[in-house]
């Protein structure tokens, strides 16, 4: 059954992270009846720091303080370019804590602004690879070291962050869904929703829903997984962000073994359904969780008519309509020909 009015909450909630998570499950009507399957979204752009990375946030923050790692007033340190900072930067200021942000100085002057508007310090620093000691992660992680009642919260390999889509995100699809659930899928970046969630939906429904990994160019995850097991180098690269990886974290440590397959998704498909979910669902949502549905459509055409498939609609197109929706960058990027063209109206900047 579909609630198809306005949400209703019953009772209040405890500040901004009382307000994480119960994000609802979109039903995707028309992909659903073009495959003849049952597809969701899940709406992870709902969450009040505007993506699936304020639940990681949480998670990690909450896991440090119930250690008793982090007192009050203390310091929290993440390497992140992205949403994971967003999110941090939201749940630092809600419980008091001072948030630093170590990300690379090639990331917009955008998003350095958003985190400092949220009250972080922000370091960009140069961009050089994971291997090199001076990688923004390495120096988040000994900036933290050398502070005084602070932590590192780990992303990739802090597995308090897959715990926290174990949690939360997973018992959610499957009240949302009855426990009538045939596949899981999405993209990983640091590997925690697909672990956390994939891990929960598996235990609950005894094995019969099955997880899938969805990969964009540039990422070795696909290639992983379909080879069982073999790392192989990066090739080529996506507009994607946020996700694709070249190394098993310790968060997807915990369910790679486990999964039923991995999917390639290029960029022109990812790009092309950041313009029909648009189009045809009034959804304004980024090139990952496009990525997402694309692979939701292709793991519903594999498992048969009938089937629901879940994916999580990880955030907003607003941190990205400066390129998606600018024809000069699509051309740039060689994507202009994968909009079709009855979608060409939506590229409104020059
Ligand atoms: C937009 C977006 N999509 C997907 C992901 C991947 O999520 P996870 O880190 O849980 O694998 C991220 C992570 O930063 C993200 O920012």
């Amino acid at each position: 059954m579909l609630t198809r009015g306005f949400a209703t909450n019953a009772v209040g909630v405890d500040g901004f992270t009382g307000a994480v998570g119960n994000t609802p499950l979109i039903y995707l009507k028309g992909l659903s009846q073009r495959t003849g399957a049952h597809i969701y979204g899940k709406a992870e752009f709902q969450n009040p720091g505007g993506s699936v990375k304020d639940r990681a946030a949480l998670g990690v923050v909450r896991d440090a303080e119930e250690k008793g790692r982090l007192q009050p007033g203390g310091t929290v340190v993440e390497g992140t370019a992205g949403n994971t900072g967003i999110g941090l930067a939201h749940v630092c200021r809600a419980r008091g804590y001072k948030c630093v942000i170590f990300m690379p100085e090639t990331q917009s002057q955008e998003k350095i602004d958003l985190l400092r508007m949220l009250g972080a310090e922000v370091h960009p620093v140069p961009a050089v690879a994971y291997d090199n000691p001076k990688n923004y992660n390495h120096l988040a992680r000994d900036y933290a070291e050398a502070t005084v009642n602070a932590i590192w919260t780990d992303q990739f390999d802090n597995t308090a962050n897959a715990s926290a889509h174990y949690l939360s995100t997973g018992p959610e699809i499957w009240a949302q869904t009855r426990g009538n659930i045939d596949g899981f899928v999405c993209s990983t970046g640091t590997g925690g929703s697909l672990a956390g969630v994939g891990k929960f939906l598996k235990e609950k429904s005894g094995g019969k829903t099955e997880v899938w990994l969805a990969d964009p160019p540039g990422s070795v995850l696909y290639s992983y997984v379909s080879s069982g097991g073999k790392l192989v180098e990066r090739t080529g690269s996506s507009i994607t962000e946020g996700i694709g990886q070249g190394r098993i974290t310790k968060n997807l440590e915990t369910i790679v073994n486990e999964l039923s397959g991995a999917l390639h998704i290029p960029d022109v498909k990812s790009i092309a359904m950041v313009y029909e979910l648009l189009d045809s669902e009034g959804l304004y949502i980024g090139a990952s969780s496009a990525l997402n549905v694309v692979a939701a459509v292709e793991l519903a055409q594999k498992l048969g008519p009938g089937k629901t498939v879940v994916t999580l609609l990880c955030d907003g197109a607003y941190r990205y309509q400066s390129r998606l929706f600018s024809k000069k960058w699509l051309r740039a990027k060689g994507l202009e020909d994968a909009i079709p063209d009855h979608l060409k109206k939506y590229a409104v900047l020059d």
